[in-house]
């Protein structure tokens, strides 16, 4: 194809370089808008005509050959073509093509820039949707897997230390709040997508009389964007939304991260659903949890998604520039990570066995009640410096006998304190230690029971897409 039939081929000469096409094409990626960009020329033409600036008939020519080109493309039919480099010419040229002239005008005030701006944020907001609809299902499953393990006792770690006995399932509360802090970032990173840029134009707006709240309530935007150069140029919704999508991976990738150690037979606290491991070609008593494993690096490529964008848009002078053509690679990779992960993420939980008696014994193993016995001496009136030191002696002896708190025994305990007394046992007990932290956050099961009405009580109370 000459360059006199490219749809800006007007002012040139020469035609470009061989290389030209396949280095500036953004088809081959950006056709995954084409619904959108039919939505949004609809709205478009509609409005033109309803101000008198195309006729009638040219915006029902207009919209029934889109309506036409929508099921093409939808059937498998519609041929893409590199040399219309990207989605919105792509299908101009096919409308142009199906109904003449009329095609011709549905460019009319309006730009690339406007048009490109508007499409992704009407494709972003779909799937942000759908993100937050997979979040859902996610936490969900954790708030019921909780449910099942308010009593289960399992050691809390500090530098990976064994440091204080806690439930089960407030550990999985903890990742549950940590989603629902992600939940509602990706809600309000919502209100910045579902602006609307139409009618910005190129860059200055248009001398056409346009009808931008038109449009925008057409396309169900909240509101139009305020200024035609930032309407058209800025990318910070892009990243914006990647942002949050990165906290989402990291923490999964810190759930997943769990899985891996604590299925692995050292720990051995949880088994994996068989459905989401292998086995190793050569060791035969291998299951690996690659679902948790493939998470945590699925999780760095997210990450490196933000820094693109960062860095595709840090260098760019108002208005519109086409590196803005770079950002879709990435933002379309991380919505499908993000999706991906989450959708497997909502099936694996429920698979997860809990070996109920190896977290009993590892958190009965680790010393884990000794901040126990020293706030019982400081409620026998010793000062907690003091009460600190007396414990670091009983540990160390236990540790030398290699034996568990409670079996010191109360006569040797009394030669550390005299203090001491038979009610000690209750303390140093895992039981009568998680029960003691009830208060609003603590790990006593009848605050995680409580704990869980609340998740359910959100979550059931949550509005979501249907996926
Ligand atoms: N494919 C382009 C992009 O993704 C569309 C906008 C092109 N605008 C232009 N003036 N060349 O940004």
């Amino acid at each position: 194809m000459n360059d006199q039939s490219k749809l800006w081929g007007g002012r040139f000469s020469q035609p470009t370089h061989i290389l030209m096409e396949q280095f500036s094409q953004s088809v081959s990626f950006d056709h995954r808008l084409y619904k959108q960009d039919i939505a949004g020329s609809i709205a478009h033409a509609r409005m033109l005509s309803r101000n008198g600036v195309i006729s009638e008939t040219e915006f029902n020519d207009i919209e029934c050959g889109l309506n036409e080109i929508l099921a093409e493309i939808e059937r498998g039919d519609f041929q893409w073509s590199e040399s219309m480099e990207d989605v919105h010419m792509n299908i101009e040229f096919a409308l142009t093509q199906k109904i003449g002239e009329a095609g011709k005008k549905l460019h009319t005030g309006r730009s690339r820039n406007d048009q490109v701006a508007t499409d992704v944020r009407l494709y972003l907001r779909e799937e942000l949707d759908v993100v937050g609809a997979l979040l859902t299902l996610v936490q969900k499953a954790l708030v019921e897997l909780a449910a099942q393990h308010t009593d289960t006792i399992m050691p809390g770690f500090t530098h990976m230390q064994s440091a204080q006995p806690v439930t089960f399932g407030h550990h999985v509360l903890a990742w549950n709040e940590m989603f629902q802090r992600d939940y509602e970032r990706l809600q309000d990173c919502r209100k910045r997508v579902n602006i609307s840029p139409l009618g910005c134009a190129a860059l200055a707006g248009t001398s056409y009389p346009v009808d931008r709240e038109m449009t925008a309530k057409e396309l169900e935007f909240d509101t139009v964007a305020l200024n035609s150069l930032d309407a058209v140029s800025d990318r910070d919704f892009v990243i914006e939304f990647n942002a949050a999508g990165a906290l989402v991976m990291m923490h999964l990738s810190r759930i997943a991260e769990e899985l891996v150690l604590w299925s692995s037979p050292a720990f051995d606290f949880v088994d994996l659903g068989d459905q989401f491991c292998t086995g190793s070609s050569i060791m035969p008593q291998k299951k690996n949890p690659d679902v948790a494993e493939i998470t945590r690096g699925k999780s760095g490529r997210v990450t490196g998604n933000l820094m693109s964008l960062l860095m595709i848009m840090k260098g760019q002078p108002l208005t519109y520039n086409r590196d803005n053509q770079e950002d879709k690679e990435p933002l379309f990779d991380t919505i499908d990570t993000m999706q991906l992960t989450l959708q497997i993420f909502a099936a694996m939980v429920p698979t997860i066995g809990v070996k109920t008696d190896n977290m009993l014994s590892a958190a009965a193993a680790g010393y884990s009640t000794a901040t126990d016995l020293a706030d019982y001496l400081v409620r026998k009136q010793i000062p907690f410096r003091d009460a600190h030191e007396i414990v670091g002696n009983v540990v160390a002896y236990a540790v030398e006998k290699r034996i568990d708190l409670p079996a010191v025994g109360l006569d040797q305990l009394k030669i550390f304190s005299a203090a001491i007394e038979e009610d000690v046992f209750r303390v140093l007990e895992l039981q009568g230690s998680v029960e003691s932290r009830n208060h609003i956050g603590g790990t006593a099961p009848d605050r995680v029971r409580e704990a869980v009405d609340n998740a359910r009580k959100l979550l059931d109370a949550r509005e979501v897409y249907p996926v």
